[in-house]
């Protein structure tokens, strides 16, 4: 024990002296951008707080929308403005496409396999699987012919609600948005549920989910401090380890069991995991499916189940425009119907609020962090190599000169709007743009919108407790998502 302690001892030691030299050459450097002055050994650690989103565009009100921090060794670049933010991801997107890979992800050495965190320049194979991911598995036809399940799915949302309206019992939306999130991602990739509370494998793999977004959003001294990689002191790589191998070995399984299907007469292959298992083993051996399964879940589930808690909480906070969704609701589609995906492009007010949401609370407020391989100019400062670079789409989300009123939830700011989320208007970029784009942006903009017009088309909400609109608990939980921090426990009404 003592021997650790002496190596801590030195090895802090070291970084005083390292950071000390560094401090007088970015001295005589004025390039970098401006900043906080960092002190010794942990930089501007001490200026994250819990929400870093929040301390960050805070400190950018003070330095400017493009800052250089120091957190423990790590060089970080902060952009907090949308025009800054296209000069990283349109104009220089190349420079900036590479990420910056957290510890954790080394688990089980997923991030050399993971369409996430492998690198777009020298390396093809991220370019391959995000070919094979738009075009086996995000593509409109894709997408159509798993319509069908991804119904069902809501449809068992629905008569969940419905279940606990008759019980008088209130809905944990969050809950119940992130099995239905689950469910929806599974029955596109493998035509399967994987959460069933009453199956105990079921309840594993939802549990398994949950403990690896827990597990990623915690800060991690490693991703400050790189030369504890040995150490891992809070042990979150070897419980990511622990996590990825259930999960991998799970996706092993269903992969050998489908395999066995495969090989029965009149087997008809049609969904994501045929696609892949098709052109396997020559463009994309099974090692790469199973970890670009275990990539779908983790980005796709934790993002759009509190997306649609977010927007519940929104619309019980501000019960006028929840009323004026139910009457479009109705005079389109029907009272008591559930929304179809075909059924988006009629609904443009139940659009709105979807972008209001994401512009209010984007689910990776920083995206998800880039690095540069070496210096880089932007915008008259030097990009040091190696530097991590986050871009605050919260802070952009919530820039008074972008948005008028920013902190008020109002949806139709965007019905005589051309703003939309994909990618062009760098002030909404809840996806991120450029090549890293969220891949999952067209099955998200199905999930979110049919599962939200659902939830308001078939019941009535109130929030539980008699709590009043304007009490309701909006804070936010910072992790490797945004979560309400409060659960959202709402009440529904048979119509
Ligand atoms: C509300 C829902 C979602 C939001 C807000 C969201 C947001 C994001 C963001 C901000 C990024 C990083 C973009 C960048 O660096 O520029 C990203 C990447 C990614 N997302 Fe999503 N996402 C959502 C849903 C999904 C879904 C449903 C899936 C798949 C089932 C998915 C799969 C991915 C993947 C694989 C990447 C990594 C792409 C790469 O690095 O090349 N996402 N997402």
């Amino acid at each position: 024990m003592d021997y650790v302690f002496i190596l801590l001892g030195l090895s802090f030691a070291w970084i005083l002296v390292r950071e000390l030299m560094s401090l007088r050459r970015n001295k005589s450097s004025k390039r970098l951008a401006p900043g906080p002055f960092p002190l010794p050994i942990i930089g501007n650690l001490h200026l994250l707080g819990d929400q870093p989103h929040k301390s960050l565009a805070q400190l950018a009100k003070v330095h400017g929308p493009i800052m250089n921090l120091k957190f423990g060794q790590i060089n970080t670049v902060v952009i907090s403005s949308s025009v800054l933010a296209k000069e990283v991801m349109q104009k220089q997107d190349l420079t900036f496409s590479n990420r910056c890979v957290p510890d954790a992800l080394r688990a089980c050495n997923h991030y050399d396999f993971s369409v996430l965190w492998l690198p777009v320049n020298h390396d093809s194979r991220w370019r391959t699987l995000r070919k094979i991911m738009n075009s086996n598995i995000f593509s409109g036809n894709k997408l159509d012919v798993s319509e069908h399940l991804r119904t069902k799915k809501i449809q068992e949302l629905i008569d969940f609600c419905h279940k606990s309206a008759n019980n008088g019992e209130a809905v944990d939306i969050g809950r119940a948005a992130f099995r239905t999130s689950l469910n929806l991602l599974s029955n596109t990739i493998f035509s399967k549920d994987l959460s069933d509370p009453f199956s105990d494998s079921a309840k594993e793999f939802k549990d398994l989910v949950w403990n690896i977004m827990v597990e990623i959003g915690k800060p991690n001294l490693v991703d400050y401090f790189p030369f504890l990689e040995k150490i891992d002191p809070q042990g979150i790589r070897r419980r990511m380890t622990d996590h990825f191998t259930k999960i991998l070995d799970l996706m092993s399984g269903l992969i050998d069991e489908r395999l066995k299907e495969r090989k029965m007469r009149n087997y008809a292959n049609v969904d994501v995991l045929d696609a892949l298992l098709n052109i396997s083993p020559e463009e994309l051996d099974r090692n790469h499916i199973e970890h670009m399964c275990l990539d779908l879940f983790a980005a796709g589930t934790d993002t759009t189940s509190n997306t649609l808690e977010w927007a519940m909480a929104e619309l019980l906070q501000n019960p006028h425009i929840l009323e004026k969704a139910q009457e479009e609701l109705a005079q389109m589609i029907g009272r008591g119907k559930l929304v179809d995906e075909a059924d988006i492009a009629q609904l443009p007010y139940l659009r709105c609020i979807v972008k209001e949401t994401l512009r209010i609370h984007p689910q990776a407020p920083f995206l998800i962090p880039r690095k540069v391989e070496d210096d880089v100019e932007l915008c008259g400062y030097i990009v040091p190599k190696d530097s991590k670079v986050l871009v605050n789409v919260w802070a952009i989300g919530r820039d008074s000169v972008l948005w008028e009123n920013p902190l008020v939830f109002k949806p139709e700011r965007f019905w005589e709007s051309e703003i939309d989320v994909r990618g062009r208007d760098f002030e909404l970029i809840p996806f991120g743009a450029g090549r890293r784009i969220c891949p999952g942006l067209p099955l998200a903009i199905r999930m979110i919108p049919v599962a939200l017009g659902s939830l308001l088309n078939t019941l009535n909400w109130k929030l539980q407790g008699g709590i009043a609109p304007k009490d309701l608990d909006m804070e936010e939980k910072f992790g490797i998502t945004v979560a309400k921090a409060q659960p959202l426990l709402a009440i529904p009404i048979p119509l």
